[in-house]
């Protein structure tokens, strides 16, 4: 199908949520010198035009980095992903996932991205291209769920996987359970990002298939934190609340660095909160 394009969305509140848990977990594996592989399975497009026709249809940044990019903040996090944005910012631009990450690489860590529509993986190969040359970044054009399997485990054993598919056909939910259960698997301790949407009654037959797909996979008993941030009021003309990530195996510091950052979120962005969930806790 291949309907969705990223750029209607970028930046967002569901974007601001992401990357601040993609980031989080890449400034921990840096902690130690030794070299990790990121692995982005639905990369998009690399970078957004935010002046675009697409992206200011509905301005959807609005409630998300524009909110964030002229205030200063106590946390280092929410701090970090503005500073990481700002560049793009001045450029009216916002950087995806592997753009975030791509930036964040050091000479001994490497990136490996899918994406299957064939327009943004010519738009992702463009934007990816300084980190391409020299093979530190690779760009695969296929199913991101089935690709990950042939590239896990990573020589280095260190690392992170970010899904974040569009979750367009309802399949998509049990895709990602059948990969989080065959990654960990291969991959013991493979810490992995879920981003999934919180849909109303509205969503009709994907109601509720993000708690479902959550429950399955804390079912697996690996250690699992949710992070959720609440937009607005739950109404039945609302189609999207909110939207949270599920992280499987997750940095120490994960749950107080993400709370923090979006605790100050919710300071300035209107009618807005956030939640965290331990699950299989050691
Ligand atoms: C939500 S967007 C990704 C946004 C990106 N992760 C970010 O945070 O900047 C989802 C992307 O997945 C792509 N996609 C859809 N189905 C896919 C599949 N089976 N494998 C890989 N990519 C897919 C879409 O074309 C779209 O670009």
């Amino acid at each position: 199908m291949l309907s969705y394009k990223h750029i209607f969305h970028a930046g967002n509140h569901a974007d601001v949520i992401k990357h601040l848990c993609w980031l989080s977990v890449i400034t921990y594996l840096k902690n130690k010198d030794k070299p990790f592989t990121l692995f982005d399975t639905h990369a998009g497009a690399g970078q957004y035009a935010l002046d675009s026709e697409h992206a200011q249809k509905n301005s959807e940044f609005k409630t998300g980095i524009s909110t964030v990019i002229d205030s200063k903040f106590s946390s280092s996090l929410l701090q970090h992903y503005q500073d990481v944005c700002s560049g793009y910012w001045r450029q009216n631009l916002y950087p995806g996932s592997p753009l975030l990450a791509a930036n964040a690489l050091r000479s001994q860590d490497t990136l490996q991205v899918m994406e299957l529509h064939p327009n943004e993986v010519v738009n992702l190969r463009q934007a990816l291209k300084p980190y391409t040359h020299n093979r530190q970044a690779q760009v695969h054009h296929r199913d991101g769920l089935e690709g990950l399997q042939g590239l896990v485990p990573p020589a280095s054993k260190r690392g992170a996987v970010l899904i974040d598919p569009p979750y367009e056909q309802k399949q998509e939910y049990n895709a990602v359970v059948s990969c989080v259960t065959t990654t960990l698997a291969k991959w013991r301790n493979a810490q992995i990002i879920i981003w999934f949407p919180l849909l109303t009654e509205r969503a009709r037959d994907k109601t509720g298939l993000s708690e479902q797909m959550v429950s399955d996979i804390v079912d697996l008993g690996f250690e699992t934190l949710t992070v959720e941030l609440l937009i607005g009021q739950k109404t039945s003309d609302v189609g999207m609340y909110g939207s949270g990530v599920c992280v499987v195996n997750p940095s120490w510091n994960l749950d107080q660095q993400l709370g923090q950052a979006l605790d100050e979120f919710c300071q300035i962005a209107a009618s807005s909160s956030s939640r965290v969930h331990w699950f299989n806790k050691q």
